[in-house]
């Protein structure tokens, strides 16, 4: 084997154990052979990897300052080379690393792949879960716009209502009693810091658990015909690691070019968005919420996701049944994919109820840009300073939770949907149903 290394890698080797390292790491036994049921786990380790890169990256030109944050993100999509690439890769990256998350804690569920000796390695796996969630949170606060402002405040006071260690502990992530400097500051250090820290800690110890353990293997097949189909690591499963990780790759690249995530308007203290809803992954908990009266929440603050991080948790203790074939297991799968279905069936649930809303046609915004300084909308109503003040001002209207059938309905005859209005009908103003549309696509322009 040396001689056909170069004087180079012998010199290496020799000070490194190069070979040895590369044993340990390509020759891994895996009973019952390589499987592509096994690439989650090496998919979410891609995904970190790539967090921890995109994240650095936008690290040298982010500046996390209420005055700054949200124009350094502005700079980044606009002006910075494959800025705005680089931040819809990360910010795309977070979701698939919750959705990979999911179905690798499932595949260990049903493989029966926690049980008896690796209990420790679910445990290291969860609370690299939770890091996630961690910071998919506080990431979404730091660039600084009216979602994430007004979101890090439901999220803050859902935290408060927590008995005993909800109040201060929120106190503590605010850094006082309001959002504002010391929160970003928090959540920053959080995010760059703090959870990087724990997270690349809790992995070592999964990946050195999972390794000290060996692979569980298939959850069927009898010792000497998992010893028959034995593989290794290399190159096989190396292989389907690889294909996976290209796989999501290409996936994230396609969002980050054509659906790249929108920098919406400026945090705005003073302006309570019409709607306010936490991203995909933590709609079932805010839909749940809407549920219980206020005297009541706790419930669904804490009860709820307490019994069922305590379920997950406590799972290789109190099951402690060896037998690892799902059909044999069918009351637990019930249980954890009826759990599961209730999460869909809430986040479905809160998708449904978001107000109706209308994504503006360029073009037809202008059009409708054009309609509005020439009727005299102006002289009436003010856009960003501009403008009179006999009606409301108009600068964050597609943020003002109507739906567009509403803004037409309000066009065609104001006073039949406001009681007591006296803007002008399109029709005194000589506007036919083209110009309508056209105004209310430059309404839901204005955020
Ligand atoms: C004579 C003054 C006047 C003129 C001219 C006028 N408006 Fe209004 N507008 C009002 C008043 C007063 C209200 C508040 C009562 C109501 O909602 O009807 C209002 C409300 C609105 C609203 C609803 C805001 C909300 O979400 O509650 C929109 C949208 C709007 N105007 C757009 C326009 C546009 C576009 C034009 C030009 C085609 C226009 N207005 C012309 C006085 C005016």
């Amino acid at each position: 084997m040396s001689t056909r290394h170069s004087r180079l890698y012998r010199w290496l080797d020799e000070r490194l154990a190069l070979s040895a390292l590369s044993d340990f790491l390509l020759n891994e036994p895996m009973p019952g052979g390589p499987s592509f049921w096994y690439v989650f786990g090496s998919s979410l380790f891609f995904i970190l990897l790539m967090q921890a890169l995109t994240g650095v990256m936008m690290l040298f030109y982010y500046a996390p300052t209420m005055d700054h944050a949200w124009e350094s993100i502005r700079y980044m999509m606009e002006e910075v080379p494959f800025g705005s690439f680089i931040r819809g890769l990360h910010h795309w990256g977070a979701s698939a690393m919750i959705i990979m998350a999911i179905l690798h804690i499932t595949q260990v569920f049903v493989w029966g792949a926690y049980k008896r000796p690796r209990e420790l390695t679910w445990l290291a796996g969860l609370t690299a879960f939770g890091t996630v969630l961690g910071f998919a949170w506080t990431g979404y606060l730091l660039p600084w716009d009216q979602l994430s402002y007004w979101g890090t405040i439901v999220g803050t006071e859902i935290i408060g209502t927590v008995p005993l260690v909800g109040e201060p502990l929120a106190t503590f992530l605010k850094g006082g009693g309001a959002i504002g400097a010391q929160t970003l500051s928090r959540f920053y250090a959080i995010h760059i810091w703090l959870l990087p820290a724990i997270i690349f800690t809790v992995i070592g110890l999964h990946l050195y658990l999972f390794r000290k353990q060996g692979v569980a293997g298939p959850f069927s097949g009898t010792v000497q015909e998992l010893e028959r189909n034995k593989g290794f690591f290399f190159p096989r499963q190396f292989f389907f690691d690889v294909i996976a990780a290209m796989l999501i790759f290409l996936i994230l690249v396609y969002l980050a070019m054509f659906h790249p995530p929108e920098l919406r308007s400026p945090a705005n203290p003073s302006l309570a968005p019409a709607h306010v809803a936490p991203e995909w992954y933590f709609l079932f908990l805010y839909q749940l919420l809407k549920y219980f009266p206020k005297e009541w929440i706790v419930v669904g603050t804490t009860i709820i996701p307490g019994i069922m991080a305590l379920a997950l948790v406590g799972l290789p203790f109190y099951d402690r049944n060896p037998e690892r074939h799902p059909l044999k297991r069918l009351r637990a799968l019930s249980i954890f994919f009826l759990v599961l279905c209730a999460m869909a069936v809430l986040t479905y649930l809160a998708i449904l109820s978001a107000p109706e809303t209308l994504t503006p046609d360029p073009e037809l915004a202008l059009k409708g840009k054009q309609i509005y300084q020439e009727s005299g909308c102006t002289s009436c109503h003010q856009i960003h300073g501009q403008g009179g003040s006999v009606g409301p001002d108009l600068s964050y209207e597609a943020l003002a939770g109507r739906s567009p059938d509403w803004i037409r309905q309000h066009f065609r005859h104001p006073d039949q949907v406001v009681e007591g209005s006296i803007m002008p009908s399109a029709a005194e103003l000589g506007l036919d149903e083209d110009d309508i549309e056209a105004l209310t696509h430059f309404m839901f322009s204005l955020k």
